[in-house]
């Protein structure tokens, strides 16, 4: 008997240390980790640099609260508003609470223009967190089932369609675009050249704020510290997590431009955010996150897709993603239920199916040859059985 909620549909093993790209288990064996706790561990488990700030400063300061002046967190703001290209930064704990910070500021920035009833355009297939606000900014129906979402206060269109947007102009009650660069969650859709643009273009146009959503992207996941940076576009909001701290829990939102003033004293907080460790944390990561590690995600992400692709294109295999993002989409016909437990159980190899149909692998940014070429194998392997018929449900 567990007393833990089950809203988790948990894979039968338990993990109980990790180093670099691979996990073990209780009986020690060694699992190839191409999720890396959904985008999380970036640069591999417990990776010597980050465990060595956190022993540092666990046995320093762990926390006195934004009462005071946190010198970590300043430093932590300044190095991520700096790879960012924003402004400033409000750190929270999680995904869901910088974009709390994010919807928050777009209806603030709503209040000071004279808006009674502000609405934030949305995307379908978006995920943007489990909090009320946010899980009514996700489009997942099984997220939002039961939960009375906050729907006058968001309006959703297409992904990937300027003209469901341009249509929404005249609509006095908007104040913000809330987008993935990439949809993580969604089935790692990644939008035609040119849509973030036109959604900056319609943000500038029509007086709303254009916000990132790059929890999943952020934090050098597609080979750019941040997935906009493949484009021209700037954010009035930009928010992250996930391997902002490695596997420590901590989320930004940043700011820039029209939005930066938004915000005064009082207007915002959080206990945890921004704690010395947490902040030493994302200091460490960012020292760690260098431009070599950026390439290294780029390339190897593209040595993986290229794999695949030779290898598998002709059963009607197509990929997706950008980077360390890496979206394997299966025919639309197969069933994809049994592949988590195949990979897991014969190929111990860690991966995960979103969407559907589509193999999700979010490797570590600093993946070495030798476990690029490991993964591609067992991946091979997992994808010849799929084909094969002999992956069961
Ligand atoms: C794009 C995106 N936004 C927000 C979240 C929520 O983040 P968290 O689970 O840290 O609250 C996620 C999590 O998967 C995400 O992928």
């Amino acid at each position: 008997m567990s007393y833990l909620m089950p809203t988790y549909a948990r894979q039968p093993v338990n993990f109980v240390r990790g180093e670099s790209s691979y996990l073990y288990d209780e009986q020690n064996r060694a699992y190839l980790d191409a999720l890396t706790g959904i985008a999380v561990c970036g640069l591999g488990h417990c990776h010597p640099a980050i465990t060595k700030a956190m022993q540092e400063q666990a046995e320093t300061l762990v926390h006195t609260s934004n009462l005071f002046g946190i010198p970590w967190q300043e430093k932590a703001g300044e190095l991520l508003c700096q790879a960012a290209g924003m402004e400033k930064v409000f750190f929270g704990n999680s995904g869901a609470e910088a974009n709390e910070c994010a919807i928050k500021l777009a209806r603030l920035f709503a209040h000071k223009k004279g808006l009674t009833h502000p609405k934030i355009i949305v995307m379908q297939h978006a995920f943007h967190g489990r909090t009320l606000a946010t899980v009514s900014a996700t489009a997942n129906p099984k997220a939002r089932e039961g939960f009375y979402t906050l729907d006058d206060d968001f309006i959703r269109v297409p992904f990937n369609d300027v003209v469901a947007v341009e249509a929404l102009a005249s609509d006095k009650d908007v104040c913000a675009i809330l987008v993935e660069p990439i949809q993580g969650e969604g089935g790692l859709h990644s939008p035609d050249a040119g849509y973030l643009k036109a959604l900056e273009q319609l943000c500038h146009d029509n007086d709303w704020l254009f916000m990132l959503d790059e929890v999943q992207t952020g934090n050098g996941r597609t080979g750019k510290y941040f997935a906009y940076q493949h484009t021209d576009v700037r954010p009035d909001v930009l928010t992250t997590a996930k391997g902002l701290g490695n596997g420590f829990p901590v989320g930004a939102c940043m700011v820039a431009g029209k939005a930066t003033k938004l915000f005064g004293v009082g207007s915002h907080g959080s206990t945890y955010g921004g704690t010395p460790f947490g902040s030493r944390v994302v200091c460490a990561v960012y020292e760690t996150l260098t431009p070599q590690v950026l390439q290294n995600a780029h390339d190897k992400g593209a040595a993986i897709r290229q794999a695949v692709q030779n290898r598998y294109a002709d059963k009607g295999v197509t990929l997706r993603g950008v980077g360390m993002m890496i979206g394997i989409v299966l025919p639309e016909n197969m069933d994809c239920s049994g592949i988590v437990a195949h990979a897991l159980n014969q190929y111990r190899l860690i991966l995960n199916v979103t969407g559907g149909n589509v193999i999700r692998l979010l490797p570590a940014l600093n993946l070495s040859d030798a476990d690029t070429d490991e993964l591609i194998t067992r991946l091979s392997a997992l994808l010849d059985d799929v084909f094969a018929g002999e992956v069961g449900a």
